[in-house]
């Protein structure tokens, strides 16, 4: 759930330490920098300047260009400047009524909540490598990340989706009838927590492939117990906003959802009943594909 509010902490996310560290974070080979002389500025190597010119390439803007150099100077992570993002937009592959969607959702209250057409295509896929037939979300909001999965899924599948919110789902439910898919997601309006527990006493449990949350903080842990019950040995479980706009990060902060996730991220790293990847690209402005952390759970035994 990417939000506006992400501005505001970006900048109190950790910076990497050295140019070598920001060349990580961009997914290349460290960039190495040859000798100069003191008035000169260092010069790159010849891949150093490779991976410059493809990272500028996406874009001639100089905002773009701006942020690579501060990345391969290791003052930042690559900043998603506007035109990255609409590269990025445009290279994701969104189905038709994903794209209605978020436009319907964008002229609505709390339309930060969605998570980005990135974000929404990476589900997806987790659920096509799975080979998913049966999913969970809690957390629907006007469907967009529910109806990405719904339209991965085959036409056998089918995705329990949890919300409380009536008028959130009236949205979802249109969209979902639009897409064709409706006849695979089985909507429980209710508070998620009692709708997970309803599962498992109608005796659900490991029978679920894939499970996505996307709500209430204060109940991560509360979510994640619930559905390592009821999601098999293999399948995932996908926690958001794991990084809560930085906000885990900071020592400072104590507010109950803050400590709630902070207390969530710390425990399932020693869990070992799953594996764990915590995946983010960089928190810029409002230009978000995962900057607010994601963690992916893979569940290896029986609880
Ligand atoms: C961040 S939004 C979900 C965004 C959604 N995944 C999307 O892509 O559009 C969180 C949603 O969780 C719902 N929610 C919060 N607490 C809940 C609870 N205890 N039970 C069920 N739904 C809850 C809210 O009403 C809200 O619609």
């Amino acid at each position: 759930m990417p939000r506006l509010a992400a501005a505001a902490a970006a900048s109190a996310l950790p910076l990497p330490r050295s140019p070598a560290s920001a060349a990580r974070r961009l997914g290349a080979a460290p960039l190495r920098a040859l000798p100069s002389s003191a008035s000169s500025p260092p010069r790159l190597d010849a891949s150093a300047c490779r991976l410059r010119r493809r990272l500028c390439s996406s874009s001639s803007s100089a905002a773009t260009a701006a942020a690579v150099e501060e990345a391969r100077s290791g003052r930042k992570q690559l900043g998603m400047t506007p035109p990255l993002y609409d590269y990025l937009l445009s290279n994701v592959r969104e189905h038709p009524i994903l794209r209605d969607l978020r436009d319907e959702t964008a002229a609505m209250r709390g339309s930060q909540m969605q998570v980005s057409p990135a974000q929404a295509q990476l589900l997806a896929m987790l659920v096509q490598i799975l080979g998913a037939q049966r999913c969970i979300e809690v957390g629907v909001f006007t469907g967009y990340s529910s109806l990405a999965v719904a339209l991965a899924l085959p036409e056998s599948g089918r995705l329990v989706a949890c919300e409380r919110d009536e008028r959130c789902l009236e949205v979802a439910k249109k969209y979902y009838q639009r897409a064709g898919v409706a006849h695979k997601i089985d909507v429980k309006h209710a508070l998620a927590v009692d709708s997970l527990r309803s599962l498992l006493d109608c005796g659900e449990a490991s029978s679920y492939d894939f499970a996505f949350v996307d709500a209430d903080k204060r109940m991560y842990e509360e979510y994640f117990e619930l559905l390592l019950k009821l999601v098999r040995v293999g399948g995932l479980i996908v926690m958001d906003n794991v990084l809560w706009y930085g906000r885990v990060a900071d020592p400072l902060v104590d507010d109950r959802k803050t400590v709630s996730i902070r207390d969530f991220n710390k425990k399932v790293l020693e869990d070992k009943r799953v594996d764990i990847s915590m995946v983010s690209s960089s928190v810029p402005l409002k230009y978000v594909s995962i900057g607010d952390g994601m963690t992916i759970c893979r569940k290896l035994v029986e609880p």
